[in-house]
């Protein structure tokens, strides 16, 4: 379909298609931009991008999700935003002109399979493209360059003060295994699943809310917990660097045991959110490496606790899901996904009980929240490898 569509439209068949994947990231939730550990998988539904290197510096991009055509040259200077979903080629654009210079654009089509939503559809497009601009300008990348490219992307040019977790999830995955990353010291491993594992999918639910993250408290919470290890260099007559370039992962625990008490309670709450959660990946490695799966789920809800209590993102949807998940049989755990301010909470389920968990959390669901009727969905979805060229 998406390649009659770019025939339909240029007239010529497509060279290439790029398929980036959508993330979760079970536990390990609002603490990449402070340096802490995280975990993730990619799943079998994100970003198809058709395309074609052009003759020129041209860009020119249509989607079968949204509205209009996305034009402009990469040789030109970088653009401002103007608000539209074209804003995330000129962000990819931009990044990469940081190092590369860049001669020829792309044609092509693109769509994304679910809703847009906690699942970083914004770094799956922003990968893809970087991917598609570095193969038509003959730039080979590593997979961790293809990060970085993409993250900068997304924080200077979209203006979102985030981590590296989802296009680390987005580029590393392995579908049969658990990313885990250190993002202070960016190693990962892909822990692969225990033999004794019983199976297991990925529930996807949306709420029907959705709402752009710029616009959320994403960015001040970060703010906030710049503060708060700010604030416990400080008590403790430490040196300081500039905010921007402070976090909490290089004040230790013992640090915050001492000063929690002095600081606003709010910052306070942020960090405890950051050194509890830095224990629950730690032991849901563990969990997962022995395949106790219970255990991992238990520490995912868990996470998404200390997200509603400690970092205070969510909204009421999202919390009604994760009141009906806890106490659904077949689901191991799960929390809200990305940042938690709109769109979905994810869960890891025993494939058997997936009707069961569709009926009752629809069901449930709606009737708290009628008014999200023809928004409400759910999906099962499964881990799968990285953003990847498909061959045609
Ligand atoms: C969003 C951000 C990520 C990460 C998550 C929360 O998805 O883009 O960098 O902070 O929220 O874990």
């Amino acid at each position: 379909m998406m390649k009659q569509a770019y025939i339909d439209h240029f007239g010529v068949e497509p060279q290439y298609h790029i398929f980036s994947p959508y993330r979760v990231c079970p536990i390990g939730a609002h603490v990449d931009h402070q340096h802490g550990l995280v975990t993730g998988f990619a799943f079998d539904k994100g970003v198809d991008l058709w395309f074609s290197p052009s003759e020129d510096s041209t860009v020119e991009l249509f989607s079968l999700s949204f509205e209009g055509v996305v034009q402009f040259d990469v040789q030109a200077p970088v653009q401002v935003k103007n608000h539209h979903w074209g804003d995330y080629a000129r962000g990819a654009k931009y990044a990469l002109k940081k190092r590369f210079d860049l001669k020829r654009g792309i044609r092509g089509v693109l769509k994304g399979s679910l809703p847009v939503g906690g699942l970083s559809s914004s770094a799956a497009v922003l990968v893809a493209y970087v991917m598609a601009l570095a193969k038509a300008n003959d730039i080979s990348l590593t997979k961790m360059e293809t990060i970085k490219i993409a993250s900068e992307a997304e924080r200077e040019y979209i203006g979102l003060t985030n981590g590296i977790l989802d296009q680390s999830c987005i580029v590393l995955s392995e579908k049969h295994g658990l990313l885990f990353l250190d993002t202070a010291t960016e190693e990962y491993r892909i822990i692969r699943r225990h033999p004794e594992m019983p199976p297991f999918e990925l529930a996807i639910i949306f709420s029907g809310l959705t709402r752009s993250l710029v616009s959320s408290d994403y960015n001040l919470r970060v703010s906030e917990c710049r503060a708060a290890a700010w604030n416990m260099l400080a008590y403790t007559h430490q040196p300081l660097k500039t905010l921007d370039k402070t976090f909490l992962r290089d004040v230790p625990k013992e640090i915050f045991d001492m000063t929690a008490k002095q600081m606003p309670q709010r910052f306070a709450r942020r960090a405890e959110h950051f050194y509890s959660e830095y224990r629950r990946v730690r032991k849901a490695v563990t969990a997962w490496e022995s395949g106790n799966l219970e255990l991992f789920g238990k520490l995912s809800f868990e996470s998404c606790e200390s997200s509603i209590h400690n970092y205070e993102c969510g909204s009421p949807e999202l919390i009604a899901i994760y009141e009906l998940m806890r106490t659904q049989e077949g689901v191991y755990g799960g929390r809200f996904s990305g940042a938690g301010f709109k769109g979905a909470c994810i869960a890891l389920i025993d494939p058997s009980k997936r009707e069961a968990i569709r009926e009752r959390i629809t069901t449930e669901y709606l009737k708290q929240f009628p008014e999200y009727a023809k928004t409400f969905e759910i999906h099962f979805c499964k881990p799968d490898d990285g953003a990847r060229f498909i061959a045609l």
